[in-house]
């Protein structure tokens, strides 16, 4: 290991807390989202899940990240809030068939975004449990830890959800294919490990968003729609994210330079900006917000005891806070 590797894994990252700083960080292109000489972890370079990783619109600071970012809005524009919305009440009806205590409401909020995606690319239903699980294993060994006895795991999943998605040719996929033409990308890799990147994109921040709205379950006097407000400007779901100055430079306070990790809340006692800035700014923040409005509108139309809803705990998974929910003794 060089000198430069040893200090880019062990180095305490730098918490930024400053609003200012914070935009500057995701708006300024001297601050990357991989380290300059790590594209892809270590531990997956060379394998199926490592290429994939490296190809997500998310991880990359290249020319082709704002074409494959285009090619993705512009797909994700031709589905509408109202047929969000549709979807998910389809998917959650399906999902809340037994729906009696608070281990299966935390299944519920985990799960149903990712079948509303998998709805979006006509994965049977049949095909959800399985799916699921493949789409936990891609975030666990993909993006937050990749170790190097799970790199099989991360290939595995990998092959599962390449293998699903194909097979579906689904709406969505068709749409993301039309997309990635037309901005002259005819790599059908590239699509299918964006495809992959949607479901992980939207899981576990959808999954925080609608949890988060759900502890205000019982409160009847607030709309809906200004719970979700709420949640978002306070509480964002996805708490931080990390950026890498390219090249030594300053944020008030703080020297950078290329070996330092950034950590950039997203809620600062001066603001919030809960689903980015910049060029990486999360093209499904629509998406998120009609998914989890409908959800919970749906959850709210069921006979359900209210106190389910009461007591929970927070359960951190990488950089989301989402509610566990249990029963009290
Ligand atoms: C409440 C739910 C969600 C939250 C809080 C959220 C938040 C975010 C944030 C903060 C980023 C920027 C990360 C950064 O700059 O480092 C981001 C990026 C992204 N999000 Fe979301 N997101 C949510 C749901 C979704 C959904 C539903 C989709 C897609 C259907 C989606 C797709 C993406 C994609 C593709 C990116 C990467 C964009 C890029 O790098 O250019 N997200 N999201």
């Amino acid at each position: 290991m060089t000198n430069k590797e040893y200090h880019m894994v062990n180095k305490c990252p730098i918490h930024i807390n400053s609003h200012d700083d914070v935009i500057k960080a995701l708006t300024d292109e001297q601050f990357y989202v991989r380290p300059v000489n790590q594209k892809v972890p270590k531990i997956l370079e060379g394998s199926l899940a490592g290429n994939v990783f490296a190809s997500l619109v998310r991880m990359r600071d290249d020319q082709l990240q704002t074409k494959i970012k285009l090619a993705i809005i512009n797909s994700i524009d031709q589905y509408d809030v109202s047929l969000l919305s549709q979807q998910t009440f389809t998917v959650a009806k399906i999902l809340t068939l037994n729906l009696k205590n608070t281990q299966q409401l935390n299944q519920f909020i985990a799960d149903v975004p990712i079948c509303v995606i998998a709805g979006l690319f006509q994965i049977s239903e049949r095909h959800w449990p399985e799916l699921v699980n493949y789409v936990r294993s891609f975030i666990d060994d993909v993006i937050l830890n990749p170790q190097e006895e799970r790199v099989q795991q991360a290939d595995l999943a990998t092959k599962y959800l390449f293998h699903i998605i194909k097979k579906s040719e689904g709406g969505l996929l068709q749409n993301l294919r039309l997309g990635f033409k037309q901005q002259g990308i005819e790599d059908d890799f590239l699509v299918l490990s964006n495809c992959i990147g949607l479901f992980f994109q939207t899981a576990d921040g959808t999954s925080g968003l609608l949890g988060q709205m759900l502890i205000h379950y019982s409160d009847l006097k607030s709309a809906p729609e200004d719970i979700l407000t709420e949640v978002l400007s306070q509480n964002p779901p996805i708490k931080f994210t990390k950026r890498f100055p390219n090249k030594e430079t300053k944020l008030t306070g703080h020297a950078i330079t290329e070996e330092d990790t950034l950590l950039l809340d997203l809620k600062t006692e001066q603001g919030s900006v809960p689903f980015g800035l910049g060029e990486h700014q999360c093209p499904g923040s629509e998406w998120a917000k009609a998914i989890s409005l409908a959800a919970f509108n749906y959850l709210r139309s069921l006979p359900l005891n209210s106190s389910l809803f009461t007591d929970y705990r927070w359960k951190e998974l990488g950089n989301a806070a989402i509610p566990i929910f249990y029963d009290k003794e």
